[in-house]
């Protein structure tokens, strides 16, 4: 079994993800906000890079149907239907909607991400059916990818955490080093630390505690509920749609 975990998708290049399944995380907060939008009913999300190219998009596709939702410096865009909270995410809101949305952080990583042979969303909000589908597909050539989005291009304590969350559900009861890089005992290591509470790695990383300052307290508290939105969100052909159930 390979088992990586990448901090950042700073320097990430195409051959690291070619062939591989990739699960990007990005629990404060986009990966929490999309798994909540398509748990309550929304079509489809299209992840782009610019508040620009979202509003192309959108413009393009020319339908009430879509709404633009994302942040830059954890605010709404000024224009855009909704942020990106995923308390803002309600069934009334997005059930059949199609959102175009940009984040600082979230929706690069996902961007990055594209050329892998399947990816995946991750966050505490659906880690059960997350680590499900990372135990199945864990054994397939090229092996896993957990790609934190981080911050900034550098290291961020609440998508590490939940990486090591994710390492440590999908090898189960066997501790095997071999087969994971350094970044994956890394975040274990953190798993250690922490424990199985969400509530300090989110309080205490600088995402959390930023969100925290500018009044995004419940954001920061829904993040950390476990399975709340147990979406299997899957990233293919730019969209992120729940993935097709085996028949
Ligand atoms: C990100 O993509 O970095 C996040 O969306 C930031 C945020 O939650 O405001």
């Amino acid at each position: 079994m390979k088992l990586d975990v990448a901090f950042t998708p700073a320097g990430l290049t195409s051959a690291e993800v070619q062939g591989r399944t990739v699960f990007v995380i990005d629990i404060l907060r986009a990966t929490t906000t999309m798994c909540a939008a398509l748990h309550h009913g929304a079509k489809a999300i299209i992840p782009v890079a610019s508040a620009e190219e979202a509003l192309r998009l959108a413009q393009t596709i020319g339908s009430a149907d879509v709404l633009l939702a994302g942040e830059r410096n954890a605010v709404r865009i000024p224009g855009f239907h909704l942020g990106n909270s995923p308390l803002e995410m309600t069934e009334s809101a997005v059930r059949g909607k199609t959102l175009v949305v940009t984040t600082t952080n979230g929706t690069q990583a996902l961007l990055a991400a594209q050329g892998a042979a399947a990816v995946y969303l991750a966050a505490a909000a659906n880690l059960g059916v997350a680590a499900d589908k990372a135990r199945e597909v864990a054994e397939a050539p090229g092996g896993l990818l957990f790609l934190c989005a981080g911050r900034a291009g550098a290291f961020s304590l609440d998508d590490a955490y939940c990486a090591g969350r994710l390492v440590a559900a999908t090898l189960g009861g066997t501790k095997p080093r071999r087969g994971l890089n350094d970044a994956a005992i890394a975040s274990l290591d953190l798993v250690r630390r922490y424990g199985e509470g969400w509530e300090r790695p989110l309080r205490y990383s600088r995402a959390g505690r930023e969100l925290i300052r500018l009044g995004f307290h419940d954001d920061v508290l829904d993040a950390g509920r476990l399975d709340a939105y147990p979406a299997a969100a899957h990233f293919h052909e730019r969209r992120v749609t729940l993935a097709p159930v085996p028949v």
